[in-house]
């Protein structure tokens, strides 16, 4: 039977083929646009009836007094000696009334539903856009907290972390005696502690060798020219303070413990110094703190702990950061 057909005839069955075969794309309405017209479609419609009802009023109480007062139907009929048809316009009215409120007032445009969403949505819109502007305004106090951060908070080191030196020293800057400490100084040792706890303390060799062990909690970074130097298990050693900087890692203030030595070539790469004044003299010690500058370093807080029954010596605990 196909060769009856000729090349037009074939031509127009494949498009009715391809016609048939097709889907019809979906109309891509927006679901909100269509219950807007939709309901603009049920007010009009609404509207409409109410002005037929209004047109067929007219009519009707024009015919209700005709019928009364020209064709005489229920002539004699009166209420309180009113004609009934007053009456009858009068609940008309009352109707027509709460038809007028019905579309108006209790028929709003797209009723309650509708609103309470779209409130929500607006709510929901709003509530994101704070969120964003408060993870804007999160960012900004960032950046300005790291611009207007004071200079002792800022690393002098490039580090990153605020490397603080810890002392005690002498009125002449005195800090030990034959690998020890010339004094014992309970609540000084306390604040130390306080300090250091849960940070990493760099110190030289011979600090570490005038501990009897380790401190607790607290990582030991031992600076040292050998290369086999031994320790306990934790402790950390190398070969130089800028290596020690680099074990201290992250840490976010690294403390050079000391001695003499260290305390010496960190003092030009520190942002704080703790000191521990002793207001005594001791003419026998042969370790020296380097002297402050008060060039280029400022002093932000200063308290002073009396000589007591625990505490041979008076002090002072003198905070330091580098303004220079
Ligand atoms: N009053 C205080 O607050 C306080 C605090 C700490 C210590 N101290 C006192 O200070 C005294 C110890 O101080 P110190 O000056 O004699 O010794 P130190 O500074 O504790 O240690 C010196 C040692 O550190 C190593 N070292 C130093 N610079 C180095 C570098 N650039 N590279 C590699 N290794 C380096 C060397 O170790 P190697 O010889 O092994 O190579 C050197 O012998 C003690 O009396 C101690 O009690 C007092």
């Amino acid at each position: 039977m196909w060769h009856h057909f000729d090349k037009s005839s074939t031509f127009t069955i494949l498009i009715l083929v391809f016609m048939l075969g097709r889907k019809k794309p979906k109309p891509q309405i927006d679901q909100e646009q269509l219950e807007l017209f939709q309901n603009a479609q049920r007010r009009i419609k609404q509207k409409k009836r109410l002005y037929y009802h209004f047109v067929l009023f007219l009519f009707g109480a024009v015919l209700l007094i005709l019928a009364n007062t020209v064709l005489g139907i229920g002539k004699d009929f009166t209420i309180f000696g009113r004609e009934w048809f007053v009456y009858a316009i009068g609940i008309w009215i009352l109707l027509f009334l709460y038809h007028l409120l019905n579309v108006f007032i209790m028929n709003r445009f797209m009723g309650k539903e509708w609103e309470k969403r779209q409130l929500d949505k607006l709510m929901a819109k709003q509530q994101n856009r704070i969120q964003v502007l408060e993870k804007k305004l999160k960012k900004e106090e960032r950046i300005i907290e790291q611009t207007e951060k004071p200079k002792e908070s800022r690393s002098h080191n490039n580090s990153g972390s605020q490397l603080t030196i810890i002392v005690a020293a002498g009125e002449n800057n005195e800090i030990g005696k034959d690998n020890k400490l010339i004094w014992h100084l309970k609540d000084d040792l306390k604040r130390f502690k306080k300090l250091t706890s849960d940070h990493h303390i760099i110190m030289g060799r011979k600090t570490f060798e005038s501990f009897p062990k380790p401190l607790p909690n607290r990582t030991h970074i031992v600076i040292t020219r050998q290369g086999d130097y031994a320790v306990p298990q934790g402790v950390l050693v190398v070969n130089s303070l800028e290596e020690a900087l680099e074990a201290a890692g992250n840490d976010s203030q690294p403390f050079v413990i000391g001695g003499g030595e260290i305390y010496r070539q960190a003092i030009t790469l520190a942002d704080k110094i703790e000191l521990t004044r002793v207001h005594s003299q001791f003419e026998n010690a042969d370790t020296f703190f380097p002297k402050i500058d008060t060039s280029v370093w400022k002093e932000i807080n200063c308290k002073m702990h009396d000589q007591d029954a625990e505490h041979d010596h008076a002090f002072s605990f003198i905070t330091y950061v580098r303004q220079a």
